[in-house]
This record gives C-alpha cells, sequence and structure tokens, in this order.
C-alpha cells in the first residue's frame, strides 16, 4: 500500500471507477529486495498472482524468471519475452494433451504426481525430470492456499518416493530437480525455513539432483498488527543451509524460488466509488461500483484489505459494512471496520491488490472487467488494460 494518494486520485480522475491502479516503483523495488536478499536464487515469479503483460514484462527487465500453471500461462510468458531456460511449470490434474505441450515448450516441469510421471515416461517426454514434493508441511493465511500436508492435493508425498524412483529408473529417466511450495502468505520465517531444511535432506534421496526449488509464499502484512516477514532471518539462514548442502554433495546444484504476492500485491490498489448507503439493525452498509468479481479475496478467504477513502480524511468514524454489487450477500469488501463516514461519490482504494486481484477476477454478472494503469516512476499513468481471455486455453 505504498502508492501516494496524489496519483491514485489523478487515476480515478481520469479514468474513472472501478479501476486497478499499479505502481511500477513498488514492483521494481520489490524485485530488487529479494534479489539483494537471495542473490544466488533463481526467482520465477509466479505469474498466477498478477498477469497483465506490462506488468510482465517490468518484472523480466528486472532480470526474473517466471512459473507458470496452465498452457495459457505459458503461452503469455513466451509473447512477453521470458526465455524458456527461465521459466518453470507446475499443474495438478493436467491432461496427457496438455502436459505434452508443456514439456514441448522447454520449460521446467515439476511433475505434480506419479501418474504424470508415468505418462512422462510413457510417452518419452524427456529424459530429465523435477518432482513437485509434498512433505507433509504446509502453511499460509487459509486452509484453502495450504499447499502441504495431508489435506493438500499438490505434490508427491515422501512415502512415493521410492515409488517415484522406480518409475524412473523404468522409463530411464533421471530425476534432477526437486521442488515444493508450502502454501500462500507465510509470514513465519521458522516455518519457511524448516520446510527449506526438510527439502534440503529430502533431496538426498536424489543422487543427481542439480536443481532445487523451494516454491514461493513468501508474505506481506495486510491487517494492522501483522508483523512483516522477517526476510533478513530468512535469507540469512537459507545461505547458511544451501551452503552447507552444497559442501556436503560436493556437485554443483543450483536453487531457485517463486514468488508471486511478494512482489506484486502492494504494488496494486482497487479504485471503487461509494454509490450507495443503508442500514440495518446489525450494520451500517456503504455499497460500492464493484464486487467480488473484481477482488475476490475478502469473500473467499475473508482477507483483509485496507481501505483508504481519497476523497476524505476528516468526518464522523463509523463502523462500516463495505458491500459490493454483486447479487450475493457475502459480496463484502470489509466488515464493520472503523473509519471516516464514505458519503456517496467519494472514492475508496482498497490496498494491496496487485496480488490475486486481477488474476482472479471474471465476469460474474455480466459485469466488464476493471480497466489496469500503470503509474510509472514519473507518475505517470498509462492504460495497460489486458483482456485475459484472449489469451486462455
Ligand atoms: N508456486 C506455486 C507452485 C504456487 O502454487 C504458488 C501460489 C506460488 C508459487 C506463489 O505463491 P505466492 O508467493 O504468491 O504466495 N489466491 C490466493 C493465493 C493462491 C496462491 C496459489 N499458489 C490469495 O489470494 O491469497
Amino acid at each position: 500500500m505504498k502508492e501516494g494518494r496524489e496519483a491514485l486520485h489523478k487515476a480515478a480522475l481520469a479514468y474513472g471507477t472501478p479501476v486497478y491502479v499499479y505502481e511500477q516503483q513498488v514492483i521494481e523495488a520489490q524485485c530488487q529486495k529479494l534479489q539483494r536478499h537471495f542473490p544466488n536464487v533463481a526467482l520465477r515469479y509466479a505469474m498466477k498472482a498478477n498477469s497483465n503483460p506490462k506488468i510482465l514484462g517490468i518484472i523480466r527487465k528486472q532480470g526474473i524468471g517466471v512459473e507458470a500453471v496452465s498452457l495459457g500461462e505459458l503461452a503469455l510468458a513466451k509473447l512477453v519475452g521470458f526465455k524458456t531456460k527461465d521459466t518453470s511449470f507446475t499443474c495438478a490434474s493436467l491432461t496427457e494433451t496438455e502436459l505434452t505441450t508443456a514439456a514441448a515448450s522447454g520449460a521446467r516441469i515439476h511433475l505434480d504426481s506419479l501418474t504424470q510421471l508415468e505418462v512422462w515416461g510413457r510417452k518419452a517426454l524427456g529424459r530429465e525430470v523435477s518432482l513437485r514434493l509434498n512433505q507433509g508441511i504446509g502453511a499460509g493465511h487459509h486452509a484453502h492456499v495450504i499447499t502441504g500436508g495431508p489435506h493438500s492435493k499438490f505434490g508427491i508425498t515422501l512415502d512415493d518416493i521410492p515409488e517415484a524412483l522406480q518409475i524412473a529408473d523404468k522409463y530411464g529417466i533421471t530425476i534432477v530437480g526437486i521442488q515444493q511450495h508450502i502454501g500462500s502468505n507465510v509470514l513465519d520465517a521458522g516455518v519457511f525455513l524448516r520446510s527449506v531444511r526438510v527439502l534440503l535432506q529430502t533431496a538426498k534421496k536424489f543422487p543427481n539432483l542439480i536443481h532445487i526449488d523451494f516454491g514461493g509464499g513468501l508474505g506481506i502484512p495486510y491487517a494492522p498488527g501483522e508483523t512483516q516477514l522477517d526476510l533478513k532471518r530468512v535469507a540469512m539462514e537459507f545461505k547458511i543451509l544451501t551452503n552447507a548442502f552444497k559442501k556436503s554433495i560436493g556437485h554443483e546444484v543450483s536453487f531457485a524460488m517463486e514468488p508471486g504476492r511478494f512482489i506484486v500485491a502492494e504494488s496494486g490498489s482497487l479504485l471503487v466509488s461509494v454509490v450507495d448507503q443503508k442500514n440495518t439493525s446489525e450494520h451500517q452498509f456503504v455499497g460500492v461500483n464493484s464486487g467480488f468479481n473484481q477482488l475476490i479475496r475478502h469473500a473467499m478467504y475473508g482477507s483483509y484489505h485496507p481501505i483508504e477513502n481519497l476523497s476524505r480524511t476528516r468526518g464522523h468514524k463509523a463502523s462500516i459494512t463495505v458491500a459490493g454489487n454483486v447479487c450475493e450477500s457475502g459480496d463484502i469488501f470489509a466488515v464493520d471496520r472503523l473509519m471516516v463516514r464514505p458519503e456517496l461519490g467519494d472514492v475508496l482504494a482498497i490496498r494491496n491488490a496487485g496480488a490475486y486481484g486481477f488474476s482472479m477476477a471474471s465476469n460474474f454478472n455480466m459485469h466488464a472487467l476493471p480497466r489496469e494503469i500503470l503509474v510509472s516512476g514519473a507518475g505517470r499513468l498509462k492504460d495497460i488494460s489486458f483482456v485475459p481471455s484472449e489469451y486462455a486455453c
């Protein structure tokens, strides 16, 4: 939530609402922060967080690669100019055709299951392969985004590693890489580091390993009182652990991470206008001209997003429920939030909406997708609106 109010104001005036506004400088600063903390790690941006081509271009120019999860994402990443050597691909529940096409793209594929490994071998999709593992460690801001442990559909469990090695052996495939992703918006350095430590132990079960990918998940604080991830500690201990690992195996190995949210979340705001007000015995509702079809995080995970009134900072404070214009009662952006009472016509900035905002938007209720505006370093505004359906497949 770093954009100046002035730039947001300008964007609302020039383009109207609802509109997503992203600040280029924030994206670049976040990329550089990760590069400073993890100098020997190949960073691959998880493009599901925000796949606007202009944003992808900004991240690519910072020297960061990309992580894709569908053929549509792979195609878009290629179009934006990411090299296949800097691209990785992970996906559960792939059809054989999807897996074959992904393999042919030349990206690093992290196979998600024994079934995918069997298909890989049977169809002779490559002599080398990487596996996504579920080591039983999961974390994240909501059950829906915890991707390790017995309730997660992702990855090959540690119990299945012997069988994976057998399948690889049967087809003469070498397992050269392993990957994990424990979940999303991890703010606890300790959990992330534990998963790193355990993955490095598991790595010893694979004698030909040359790539280890620790996934994404690095979190950012959304709600007041949430503490920042201690990136310094993660970086320091990560370095010690990976250096010791390298020494112990005696051959070269490369490390990767797949941050999504960390790079883009704080760069973006969704600007909406107040169009209605009503009270019930329980809530003071303020209705806005957007809904969960444009930012689903509160409706889906109960996620907190800071809301700032760009039109007024002073006035009577009240406990306000900010509701959207979609025909469902769960279409709420904030419940009973203490704020200066918004008036009709006010523009509200829903902050920290740069990740999993527009990328999860839909046309539900036949509303158009919001426009997307980029604020460049000089405060210049540029319409970078994107129609994802033109690329989706
Ligand atoms: N790598 C893999 C394999 C992933 O599945 C994900 C995210 C990432 C990397 C990037 O995770 P990040 O660094 O962004 O936490 N829609 C949810 C988040 C879903 C994340 C799914 N996977 C939300 O709005 O919180």
